[in-house]
């Protein structure tokens, strides 16, 4: 049993927003009280967190996550992910599955989680693979996946190039009740690229990708998502060109919905000048428009999720020349804070801030969670929004350091992360 006691609970799909009690019993959150209200009887010494002067919201709930285990345990293990996933305050993950192997099957499945119910602390949903070996030419046991635990079938980290296999992944996962997530790239279009296509990848000498590389496979993926009627979901959407169909899609009910990942709301290309491989990212960062264009996309509803895109990679694979480095960047630790900035500087409001990280990523996966109500698990994350502190890589719980926010100075951190009841973080209080 546990009490946490005085805090501001904001739970958007609640309608919550308000100083209370929440008391949990068994993994679950029984009910919130008025502070008010007496404890009942049954939960005096009961645990307790004093929550007084924090914010209270559900658990947030990370969609896209790189947790590398089994095969790249040199880069993060399940167990290291999930400690980072804690210490950012994200209380479930749903992990990709290009992997070594790749999680086309249902033993891999259900290898990461069982390391991860081993770990016992982030609760890690996987999404299996669309295609087997995600080689892009058959599909994937995905009835299997389901039956392991996969939550969502996706091929990310490549595109799934042909439209014929893609429609049947469309089919099956329909189907199965499940969504398909699209990593949307063209790669006969990418070929070779390096950088946003544009004034700086000229100045800087860099192969340009131009937005056209995701744009056309948005549009595509929603022509087949129209045509099967399944659930489509598109990961780390960067490109002012493919909100546009997003939003068409969504004005005409379309099941379509969208994520999109701090560094593409806080970073443009400008930021590749000094050819740090932290900033080489796939897809990769935008012009200064696409940010502001996500800007607004956060606001109105189109884009449904702020997920990580969690890439951790070692300095094999980045301290080397910006063409061989492999892209992606870390983000469990610092998403929250980057996200409170966004907050801090009247982007967006704090409510919309906290759905995007909780009932916004439950809903476009159909998870449980997202929502503090009775009855529902007692995932919660509990932010000091005033906690000033600054972005040192060498603290973090990742075994990775790839991030290109080192040094920036943020407000706002979570002070402890519960998962099912249990403390799994805690920082000051
Ligand atoms: O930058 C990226 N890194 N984008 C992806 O889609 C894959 C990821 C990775 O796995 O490293």
């Amino acid at each position: 049993m546990l009490v946490i006691r005085g805090g501001r609970v904001l739970d958007p799909a609640g309608g919550t927003d308000r100083v209370q009690n929440i008391l949990v019993d068994k993994g679950k959150v029984v009910r919130t009280i008025s502070p008010r209200t007496q404890i009942p009887r049954e939960f005096r010494g009961a645990d307790e967190i004093d929550a007084s002067g924090r914010l209270v919201v559900p658990g947030l709930i990370d969609i896209h996550v790189h947790l590398r285990e089994p095969g790249h345990e040199y880069k993060e293990t399940i167990a290291t992910g999930c400690a980072a996933a804690a210490a950012g305050g994200i209380t479930a993950v749903v992990c990709m599955p290009n992997t070594e192997p790749p999680n086309d099957n249902a033993s891999v499945t259900e290898f990461m989680i069982q390391k991860a119910r081993a770990h016992g602390g982030v609760i890690v949903h996987p999404a299996g693979a669309i295609s087997a070996g995600q080689k892009g030419e058959t599909l994937a046991e995905m009835g299997d996946m389901k039956a392991a635990g996969a939550v969502a079938f996706t091929d990310d980290g490549r595109p799934v190039m042909n439209a014929g296999l893609m429609r049947c992944a469309l089919e099956y996962a329909g189907g199965l009740g499940m969504p398909i997530i699209s990593h949307c790239e063209d790669l006969a279009l990418k070929g070779r690229g390096q950088m946003n296509e544009g004034a700086n990848s000229t100045r800087f000498g860099l192969r340009p990708i131009p937005p056209q590389v995701e744009e056309i496979m948005v549009a595509r993926d929603i022509a087949l998502c129209e045509l099967t009627g399944a659930r489509l979901h598109l990961a780390h959407v960067s490109a002012e060109a493919s909100l546009r169909h997003i939003r068409a899609a969504k004005k005409r009910r379309i099941r379509v919905t969208a994520e999109t990942a701090p560094h593409y709301l806080w970073l443009d290309d400008g930021a590749v000048a000094n050819y740090d491989t932290n900033t080489k990212v796939n897809p990769p960062l935008r012009s200064q428009s696409d940010v502001e264009a996500l800007r607004r996309a956060l606001r109105d509803g189109t884009i449904d999720a702020i997920a990580t895109d969690h890439a951790p990679h070692s300095p094999v694979e980045k301290e080397v020349e910006f063409e061989v480095a492999s892209p992606g960047m870390i983000g469990l630790e610092t998403s929250l804070g980057l996200v409170l900035r966004l907050v801090n500087e009247n982007v967006i409001t704090l409510k919309r801030a906290i759905a995007l990280m909780t009932s916004g990523p439950a809903r476009a996966m159909g998870l449980p969670g997202g929502t503090l109500s009775p009855g529902a698990d007692a995932n919660v994350t509990i932010i000091d929004l005033d906690r000033e502190w600054t972005v040192d890589p060498a603290s973090f719980a990742s075994k990775s350091r790839n991030t290109p926010f080192a040094g920036w100075q943020l407000r706002g951190r979570a002070a402890a992360t519960v998962v099912r009841g249990k403390v799994v973080y805690r920082d000051g209080i």
